[in-house]
């Protein structure tokens, strides 16, 4: 009998209306359209304004048009996971309070904090939830509202991030499509390349952590972007090998969208032209856990059923790894 996989059976993204163009950072700290477009890739970013709007907005939002795509009930889905780096509180999850407003009553859930490979750390473990057959209905999540920790003072990192997400169903499958292999790594020891110095239990919110600017994201970007380069592309080719897949035989590259030269770098040692290489970092800049579904998003009308593609990240923590999978369904 073939084994039980998951399958992706929807996806849905979701981003907000404001669009903090390179022209408007031009006004608020010292760069150039032409360093932001040479150096990142990155044209514009969305932003998530309005009081009391946090990330939970842009997971409500995906999830229910995930539902109504699908044909799929609230009360059907079993397991909310929610990647996130910047959930709404730091307690109760985000899961939780976007199973509540979308009617999940029947759901549980939890947040997963991966920094940039959170899509990816929660695709792995969703998945395994329907491999044992526990779950018949599975959404993770991957929604960032990176504006809420970004120091607009700061070019080197204001220019890079911005806010949205997406959400995919998990189904099990008997065909031979599906989530096929999975590879994770963490390494702890890149905590100080990129971090958040204040607001964990380590250094709670004073005047002084507030008045010292550690409620941002910190990130040393050259030595990042070296990690970064050399990992995502060698945890990308390991995956390959590990199914005997040539560059012919993918598909698609999803990369998380953090700098359109790592993609690049990724997209050559993997040996796969750009053609084949999803990109949306223009339009979206880095949404930390939002990117790869809203990249899976943007280009679904192009995928068809038994298509390879490697999805592949890196980020903070440092979390990085890669997931192959064929996808099950043809455009709708
Ligand atoms: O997604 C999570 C993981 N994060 C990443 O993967 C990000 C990895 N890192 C990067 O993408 C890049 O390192 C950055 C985009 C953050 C920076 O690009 P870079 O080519 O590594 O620049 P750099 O940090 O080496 O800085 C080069 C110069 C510096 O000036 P000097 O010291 O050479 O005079 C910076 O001060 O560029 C300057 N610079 C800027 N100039 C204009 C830094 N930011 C800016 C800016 N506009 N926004």
């Amino acid at each position: 009998m073939n084994k039980v996989r998951a399958a992706i059976t929807g996806v849905q993204g979701w981003v907000p209306d404001y669009a903090l163009t390179n022209a408007e950072l031009e006004t608020m700290v010292e760069t150039t359209d032409e360093w932001i477009t040479s150096r990142t890739g990155i044209k514009e970013r969305r932003i998530l304004k309005g009081k009391d709007q946090g990330t939970s907005v842009i997971g409500i939002n995906a999830v229910n048009g995930l539902l109504k795509k699908t044909g799929t009930a609230p009360e059907e889905i079993d397991l909310i996971i929610c990647a996130t780096t910047t959930p709404d509180m730091a307690f109760p999850a985000t899961a939780n309070i976007i199973a509540d407003a979308i009617g999940a009553k029947n759901a549980w859930g939890y947040d997963l904090q991966a920094a940039c490979s959170g899509f990816l750390y929660g695709l792995t473990t969703g998945a395994q939830f329907i491999e044992t057959g526990k779950h018949n209905k599975v959404i993770v999540i991957g929604a960032d509202k990176m504006s809420s920790i970004i120091n607009y003072e700061d070019r080197t990192t204001c220019i890079i991030f911005g806010d949205g997400g997406g959400a995919v169903l998990l189904e099990p499958t008997l065909d031979d499509n599906g989530i096929m292999d999975t590879i994770l790594h963490s390494d702890g020891a890149g905590a100080q390349f990129l971090h958040m110095k204040a607001g964990g239990s380590r250094r709670p919110a004073t005047m002084e952590t507030i008045a010292a600017k550690e409620h941002y994201v910190h990130q040393e970007g050259s030595a990042v972007f070296k990690f970064a380069v050399t990992n995502m592309a060698e945890v990308s080719a390991r995956i390959m090998e590990n199914n005997n897949l040539a560059a012919e035989d993918i598909s698609w590259l999803v990369p998380h969208q953090a700098n359109k030269r790592i993609i690049d770098a990724t997209a050559n040692r993997m040996g796969i032209g750009s053609e084949k290489v999803m990109l949306n970092i223009h339009k979206y800049g880095n949404t930390t856990s939002g990117t790869i579904p809203l990249c899976l998003w943007d280009y679904e009308s192009q995928l068809k059923k038994g298509d390879n593609l490697i999805l592949a990240s890196f980020g903070g923590g440092f979390t990085w790894g890669s997931v192959y999978l064929k996808w099950a369904y043809d455009p709708k």
